[in-house]
């Protein structure tokens, strides 16, 4: 392949080096397009095929159906690894030792309080209020009580910055909820591990003295929480880093980061998904009525948790799910009837011209609410969940855009609007 791209405007040429990365991924860099051609900008809506960085965390290739962790499968990082080690190894790049892996835990369970004051804000907020609202802002509010500015040129304060938002972000997200549900907000058990002391600041009851853990529970979340992890220039990572390139700090980026997830054409899929699906099972089951509805260009509604905007082929994470989610069930002997309606809607779309032409699968989401409802988790609260497997990836990236010393994130438009025009006295309009 030519290392140099041309482009002709008005009889002239110029050329832009071709970058290719270790997957033979190919971009034209075009940081010198504006200067060299003076003003020539690139025009590219929802950046479908703009690169923002280089970056050696997640390879993806939607075309294949790949997903890659630092070079390790997402196949087998889902069956193999444990949540804190793939989170090691998102953040530091290598999978850590087992004495890496218990210093890194050990200094979580160190940092693993919540200022008590925090507990006043939580209490600001109403019971309705969303849970995505109510983590965003207290990740912000992490701030106040953690205020000194991480200097990233020193790896310790960086590593110190990054404990402190793995050991609060748990506390924060099992709050979210004890709030919602009405329950005292409690701490963690340090005899657990990582996973299932999320389970238990969760869901131990006042009333209950041993929290019994279920072993089944307990991997299936350790499964969703890998499969969540990391996937590249997403919207949310996107936000992170963005927010993270005008120089503001962790938790401020995290929180800008969550709020991007929250919408439902991202994170917040996985509730919708099972919002349309009950929506469907209340209105008599019939799915080719929804399935028309999908395909009618005049009515807004869209099949949740099918389409995305990398995979063309099938996204390996919602394979992985689809099959976990009949073992957890069946494992945990719950009987959804809105497992059949997804497994129905998905059979028509396979064999629906509509999806099949467009490249239309289902994604991640598309099966994961059925499960967090199986383990017990509510559905305004799967979004949340989303965002704790997420975590390790927004600090990854921002940890690496932070190190490349990336330039802060900004932009061009093509201006559409009015011309210089007159003010016009308010008399007078
Ligand atoms: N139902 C019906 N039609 C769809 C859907 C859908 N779920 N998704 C895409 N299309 C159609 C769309 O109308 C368009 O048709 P046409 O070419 O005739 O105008 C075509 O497919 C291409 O869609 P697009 O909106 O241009 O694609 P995009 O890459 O901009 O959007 C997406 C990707 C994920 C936002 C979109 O597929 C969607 O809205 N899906 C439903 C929401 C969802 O499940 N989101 C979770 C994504 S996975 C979790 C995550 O990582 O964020």
């Amino acid at each position: 392949m030519s290392n140099k791209a041309t482009i002709e405007l008005d009889g002239k040429k110029y050329e832009f080096p071709v970058v290719v990365g270790t997957e033979n991924e190919v971009a034209i860099e075009i940081k010198s397009l504006r200067a060299d051609t003076g003003g020539l900008i690139t025009l590219d809506p929802g950046y479908k095929n703009t690169g923002s960085c280089k970056s050696a965390i997640t390879f993806l290739n939607g075309e294949k159906g790949i997903l890659r962790y630092r070079g390790y499968s997402i196949e087998e990082l889902a069956d193999k690894a444990s949540f804190l080690e793939v989170a090691y190894l998102l953040i530091f790049g290598e999978l850590p030792t087992q004495e890496q892996l218990d210093k890194l835990y050990k200094d979580i369970k160190k940092e693993s309080h919540v200022d008590e004051e925090m507990k006043k804000i939580l209490d600001g907020f109403p019971k309705s209020a969303h849970p995505m609202g109510v983590l965003s802002s207290l990740t912000s509010a992490l701030i106040a009580f953690n205020p000194s500015a991480v200097n990233v040129d020193s790896d310790e304060e960086m590593y110190n910055a990054i404990i402190k938002l793995l050991a609060k972000f748990p506390v924060l997200v099992a709050w979210t909820l004890r709030k919602k549900n009405g329950q005292p907000l409690d701490y963690g058990d340090s005899s657990l591990g990582y996973v299932d002391n999320i389970l238990k600041m969760m869901f131990k009851s006042p009333h209950e003295e041993h929290y019994d853990l279920d072993p089944v529970v307990s991997s299936a979340l350790n499964k969703l929480l890998i499969l969540h992890a990391d996937h590249e220039q997403n919207c949310s990572t996107s936000t992170v880093r963005i927010v993270g390139s005008s120089h503001a700090g962790l938790f401020a980026s995290i929180s800008a980061g969550i709020s991007a997830l929250w919408g439902p054409l991202h994170g917040g899929a996985n509730q919708a998904v099972i919002e349309m699906l009950e929506n469907i099972k209340q209105d008599g089951g019939d799915s080719k009525k929804y399935m028309g509805k999908a395909k009618d260009k005049e009515d807004p509604f869209r099949l949740m948790g099918f389409g995305h905007r990398v995979y063309k082929n099938f996204d390996p994470r919602a394979k992985i799910i689809k099959k976990s989610a009949d073992q957890v069930l069946e494992q945990l002997g719950v009987e959804d009837p809105v497992l059949d309606i997804a497994k129905g809607l998905e059979k028509e779309a396979l064999e629906d011209s509509y999806f099949v032409d467009r490249k239309l699968y289902p994604n991640v989401d598309f099966y994961s609410g059925i499960i967090y409802r199986a383990l017990g988790i509510p559905t305004e609260m799967f979004t949340v969940m989303f965002a704790l497997g997420r975590l390790p990836g927004w600090i990854a990236q921002w940890r690496e855009m932070r190190l490349e010393k990336e330039p802060i994130g900004r932009p061009r438009q093509v201006y559409t609007g009015e011309n210089l025009r007159e003010f016009k006295d308010i008399s007078k309009r």
